[in-house]
């Protein structure tokens, strides 16, 4: 009886870092990928101007480091209006498709 109490409460405990997000989900780059494309690169292409125009911005313009910090801390803090917008697992999809093919990643990648 014990036992199964035990096993119970470590079932429960699992559920709760699960529903919690504590044990963070790898995204989905291709999904990421077509978001970053039809999504980000809107304002970060070559030849965009005006207020929306960001720079530039590929897989390899940043390190993995950077992407992360990017995602984590800083939070397109220059235009947080845009950042409200995604969904969480949007730019879960978007940041693992860019931290797989930042610049210090096994497959640098532009954007094409
Ligand atoms: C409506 C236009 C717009 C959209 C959409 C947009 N951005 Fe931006 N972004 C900007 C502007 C403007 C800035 C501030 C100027 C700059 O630093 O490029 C910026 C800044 C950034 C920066 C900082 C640039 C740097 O290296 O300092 C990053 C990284 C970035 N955006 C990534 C993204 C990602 C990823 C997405 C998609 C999830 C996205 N942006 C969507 C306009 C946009």
């Amino acid at each position: 009886m014990k036992e199964a109490l035990k096993v119970l409460a470590i079932f429960i405990m699992i559920l709760g870092f699960f529903a919690t997000g504590v044990i963070a989900k790898k995204g989905n780059p291709r999904k990421g990928k077509y978001l970053f494309r039809t999504k980000c690169r809107v304002c970060h292409k070559p030849g965009v101007t005006g207020k929306d125009a960001g720079k530039v911005l590929e897989p390899l313009s940043k390190t993995q480091s950077q992407w992360k910090r990017f995602f984590e801390k800083n939070k397109h803090k220059k235009r947080p209006d845009i950042w409200e917008k995604f969904k969480p697992e949007e730019l879960n999809d978007i940041y693992t498709y860019l931290y797989e093919h930042a610049y210090d990643s096994p497959q640098p990648a532009k954007c094409h």
